[in-house]
């Protein structure tokens, strides 16, 4: 099913259920987020594309990580859509599918300055709530069960160790043919949790209401299984 910000005018949009899936980089958010949002059928939401894209927008019309009056109106323009692949998030910019665009090392440097300016996250608010309508949306990102959606009836933070995170990355990437270092990745990784929970603004915190599932010893398929089963239990406490 299709999210997109653009025809969202839906009377009951605020309703719908949302179930919030945070956590930090590399701990599988976008697989997981994009089975459990098939399986449900259900909308599908990634935050971090959305930062990625403002990135990607700045970079193309030059814009300094600085210029915060300059990156607000890029976020106004944004044309961004998101449907649940087999193997992830598929990404929409206007009307175009995404994939390398989005994640080269100069576009994820950018995302993560201008992740950290105030009045950029405070204009992607909206633009995220946006995505909210029925049946229901599975939410991404880093502060989707605190800021964003602090009303989500289901929050899941999915943690798994660095090791495990750097290992899964290591092995994606040389199945892919590419020469990496372990080592490299797991500092990058350390490096970039740091700055991710110690930011002032949206840190990558487990929202009080969240239920953390540690992935480090599971499978994919097992972590989407207890992310259903908490939706499931959810479902038969609310009598719904
Ligand atoms: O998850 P990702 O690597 O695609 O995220 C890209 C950048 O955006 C990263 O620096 C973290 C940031 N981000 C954020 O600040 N808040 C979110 N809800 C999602 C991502």
């Amino acid at each position: 099913m299709m999210a997109g910000t653009r025809d969202s005018g839906l009377g009951t949009r605020e309703k719908a259920p949302v179930l919030t899936i945070d956590g930090p980089s590399g701990v599988g958010k976008g697989s997981v987020s994009a089975r459990v949002a098939r399986a449900l059928d259900w909308h599908v939401l990634d935050s971090g594309a959305v930062y990625r894209a403002v990135a990607a927008a700045a970079l193309e019309k030059g814009l300094k990580a600085d210029d915060e009056a300059g990156l607000v109106s890029l976020c106004e323009s944004l044309d961004l859509q998101f449907e649940a692949g087999d193997n992830g998030i598929l990404v929409f910019l206007d009307g175009r599918a995404v994939d390398d665009r989005l994640r080269t090392e100069s576009v994820s440097a950018m995302s993560s300055k201008v992740a950290v300016l105030p009045a950029v996250r405070a204009a992607l608010l909206d633009l995220q709530r946006g995505f909210r309508r029925p049946p229901g949306l599975v939410a991404d990102g880093r502060d989707m069960g605190t800021v964003v959606f602090p009303d989500a009836p289901i929050k899941i933070f999915l943690d798994a160790s660095v090791e495990e995170r750097a290992n899964r990355r290591y092995k994606q990437l040389k199945e892919k043919g590419e020469s990496v270092k372990f080592l490299r990745l797991f500092r990058d990784l350390e490096a970039r949790d740091r700055r991710d929970r110690e930011r002032a603004v949206s840190p990558t915190v487990a929202a009080d209401d969240a239920v953390v599932i540690d992935s480090t010893r599971l499978t994919l398929e097992q972590v989407v299984n207890r992310v259903l089963d908490e939706v499931q239990r959810r479902v038969d406490s609310s009598g719904t």
